[in-house]
């Protein structure tokens, strides 16, 4: 983990604040793209992971911005109340996981606090002269994070307060994106859940790329046990059905990466090279020849990792 210390807070909202940080010595930082996130670990050791939401092509900073949320586990709590400009906080260096891809052309959705890679997105494809444009919700005016610069971009950006507008139809915002349009979505769980109930709504060519700050709410089969064979070591490690993977590997000394622990973050994946895991995760990993070991588990007896 980076150490960085926090060179600039800015209170967007009454909930919202913005945060830069930067290298003590004001170095220059790994880069990052549009969608990328950072885990920054806080007083507590806890692990919370935050969208950048600067400009990529400020080499010296990272910006992401906090909700104060009153159910939070911890780290709005202490970010909204005890973080100062000064204060060293450590960071992992930008994972990116929602990746803009190429398209014909562009529509943003950003619901609350998704504001934050959204922003960074329509910051890249304005400079890029790529044609798109953006939907932003919110309950109430007071509410709306990063005006100014929102307001820079003109008619391309249109917010929809509810509060006094209603709820805002979402199938007829999907349907009415030129074909071929790439759909990029950030919000809270009932808007993302709302959204991947729409796909089919999509024009023809479109796709929706989503990404998620909770977990999808999913049911699953009973927990039943099973064994991983770490292929590095060569270890065989017990999986109990009341353990997570990444739980039984870290017991058994295995070095396995996590941050999250929610399925939401990707910090733990690992390869798969053998068996067949059941992707419990909320990243849409359905076919893909990696596991997300905090919370997903094995369909087969065992399952060989590369790790
Ligand atoms: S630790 Fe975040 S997805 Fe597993």
């Amino acid at each position: 983990m980076m150490p960085l210390v926090v060179s600039e807070i800015v209170r967007q909202t009454p909930s919202i604040v913005s945060i830069r940080l930067a290298r003590p010595d004001g170095d220059v930082l790994p880069p990052w793209e549009p969608g990328a996130h950072v885990d920054v670990q806080l007083v507590t050791r806890q692990e919370r992971q935050y969208s950048l939401c600067g400009d990529p092509a400020d080499t010296r900073g990272y910006r992401i911005a906090v909700l104060d949320e009153p159910l939070s586990r911890g780290g709005s709590h202490y970010i909204h109340r005890h973080l100062q400009v000064g204060r060293r906080v450590y960071v992992r260096p930008p994972r990116n996981l929602f990746p803009l891809g190429q398209a014909p052309g562009y529509l943003l959705l950003a619901a609350g606090i998704g504001i934050t890679p959204i922003l960074a997105m329509a910051r890249h494809l304005d400079a890029v002269g790529a044609p798109w444009r953006m939907l932003y919700l919110s309950r109430r005016a007071e509410d709306v994070a990063f005006t100014e610069e929102l307001a820079a971009f003109g008619d391309r950006v249109r917010v929809h307060l509810s509060g006094t507008e209603g709820r805002v139809d979402l199938r007829e915002v999907l349907g009415s994106a030129a074909s071929g349009t790439d759909v990029y979505a950030c919000g809270p769980q009932r808007f993302a859940d709302a959204l991947t109930g729409l796909r089919e709504a999509l024009p023809e060519g479109s796709r929706l790329h989503l990404e998620r700050f909770e977990p999808a709410k999913r049911e699953f089969r009973p927990n039943e046990a099973f064994t991983v064979r770490a292929a590095r070591s060569g270890r065989e490690v017990a999986v109990p059905a009341e353990w997570t993977m990444l739980q039984a590997l870290r017991g058994a000394g295995v070095e396995a990466p996590g941050s999250c622990l929610r399925g939401v973050c990707g910090s733990c994946a690992l390869p798969v090279l053998d068996g067949v895991p059941e992707h419990r995760d909320s990243l849409g990993t359905e076919g893909t020849s990696v596991v997300y070991s905090c919370v997903s588990r094995s369909l087969t007896p065992a399952l060989t990792l590369d790790v």
